[in-house]
């Protein structure tokens, strides 16, 4: 099964678990353990924004940091510049930060609220390098599209 295809079998498999629900934290602990369980990255979580900072939401994976300050990190960056931001290397990203050694690539996706403030990222890790491309920042966009429609963030 190539990519594209898994995501669009999980996809409206993950929009359909979400619909209707109304508790954040619910929401994006399914959404990640649906995720993960379907790509097997090796870390699927989420950042939320409070005030000045991303802090850990629920995530699958080994244990990670708790703060990144905003415009720090992939993380952060992708929240500063309200992009996807896709890196093939981590070692090659000035300022990433390591929350695994072990991990080599990565992407992250601004999850939106109903007025378009960035509310959180969804934060994902790999092992391998280049594992993140345009194919991941079309559905995984989709996805939290989904996110903003469905949750009051506020
Ligand atoms: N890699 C992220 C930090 C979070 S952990 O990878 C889960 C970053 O540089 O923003």
């Amino acid at each position: 099964m190539t990519k594209q295809e898994r995501y669009e079998e999980v996809l409206p498999q993950v929009v359909a678990m979400i619909e209707g629900e109304t508790n954040r934290v619910s929401v994006m602990a399914n959404v990640a353990a649906a995720l993960h369980e379907a790509f097997q990255w090796w870390w699927t979580g989420f950042y939320t924004v409070e005030g000045d900072r991303l802090e850990l939401g629920p995530f699958q994976g080994p244990v990670a940091c708790y703060r990144i300050k905003r415009g720090r990190g992939v993380c952060g960056t992708a929240w500063e510049s309200d992009e996807t931001v896709i890196v093939p290397d981590v070692d090659q990203f000035p300022g990433h930060i390591a929350c695994s050694s072990l991990s080599r690539s990565e992407i992250v996706v601004p999850v939106h609220d109903k007025d378009g403030n960035v509310v959180a990222v969804l934060d994902i890790d790999s092992k391998d390098l280049a594992t993140f491309d345009e194919i991941d920042k079309k559905y995984l966009e989709e996805l939290v599209k989904a996110l903003s429609k469905t949750l009051v963030w506020r």
